[in-house]
């Protein structure tokens, strides 16, 4: 991979990179076109990165359908697909990890022990085989785009990182492979995400900044659903993920919430004006 994409660039060629994890999606699909439109190659890597799971998670039951996503990368004009095996990415004795150690401390980081340090790593080595010009994140993952972004800035990637907004399912939930864990009710109870991140939204619209109140009223939409069990609902500084108590332009409420053993992330951003 890592010849191949350097003899792109000598013949000068932009490389557009989407780092995905496979069992691909609408929400996956929208950033290969967003990249598509901004380079002259696109890869994709589908590598389901085990450093970046827990011991307790889901690595070996996260959804794989290699065929299905080789045919939708075909369609989406996809040049490469970089498709690792995990003995090949990591050697035995790996010994060097990248550690952000600020924007990683909260939210996922705080639930998910060693998960960001897991997806820097990997998305520097792929950044360092595949040699991309630009790489496009999914928004739905705020902080992971956030912590990526940080990186970049702080070890002189040279690479665009580019934001791709969150793709919703025609009822509002957020596309994610997870979803396809969800049992018909779970899928249904999913929906109080979206409607605890709309009602926050019409409170802000009405005047209501203060993210403790804020808070309260997703805490009991949520809690309607009997299945629902809150890891975290945050109203952070959208650049800093420092904790807002009162609204700001571009505050970002994040939350986390798990349906059985199924754990589920969504964001908005919130204006006051
Ligand atoms: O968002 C994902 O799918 C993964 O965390 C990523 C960025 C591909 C790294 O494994």
């Amino acid at each position: 991979m890592q010849r191949r994409a350097l003899e792109l660039k000598r013949a000068g060629r932009t490389i557009g990179l989407v780092p995905t994890m496979g069992f691909l999606h609408e929400g996956h699909l929208s950033l290969l076109r967003l990249a598509r439109a901004r380079c002259d190659v696109l890869v994709v890597s589908i590598f389901v990165n085990p450093s970046q799971f827990g011991p307790a998670e889901d690595l070996d039951a996260y959804p794989r359908d290699f065929q299905q996503d080789e045919k939708l990368c075909a369609q989406e004009g996809v040049d490469m697909i970089f498709h690792p095996e995990a003995g090949t990415m990591y050697s035995d004795d790996a010994s060097v990890w990248i550690d952000e150690e600020l924007l990683s401390r909260g939210l996922c980081g705080a639930s998910r022990p060693g998960h960001f340090r897991g997806v820097c790593t990997v998305v520097a080595k792929l950044f360092n085989l595949v040699q991309p010009d630009l790489a496009v994140f999914g928004e739905k993952d705020a902080q992971q785009l956030r912590i990526i972004e940080r990186m970049v800035r702080d070890l002189n990637f040279p690479v665009e990182i580019i934001r791709g907004p969150i793709v919703r399912e025609p009822d509002g939930l957020a596309m994610s492979s997870r979803n396809k864990y969800l049992s018909a009710t779970q899928r249904n109870d999913a929906l109080c995400l979206q409607r605890a991140l709309g009602r926050t939204r019409e409170l802000v619209q009405k005047g209501v900044v203060d993210t403790a109140v804020l808070r309260q009223a997703m805490v009991e939409l949520i809690n309607e659903v009997p299945e629902a069990c809150i890891d975290y609902i945050e109203f952070i500084d959208d650049e800093s993920l420092a904790p807002d108590e009162i609204i700001k332009d571009r505050t970002l409420v994040a939350v986390a919430v798990k349906f059985g053993t199924t754990r589920l992330i969504d964001n908005a951003i919130l204006n006051v004006h």
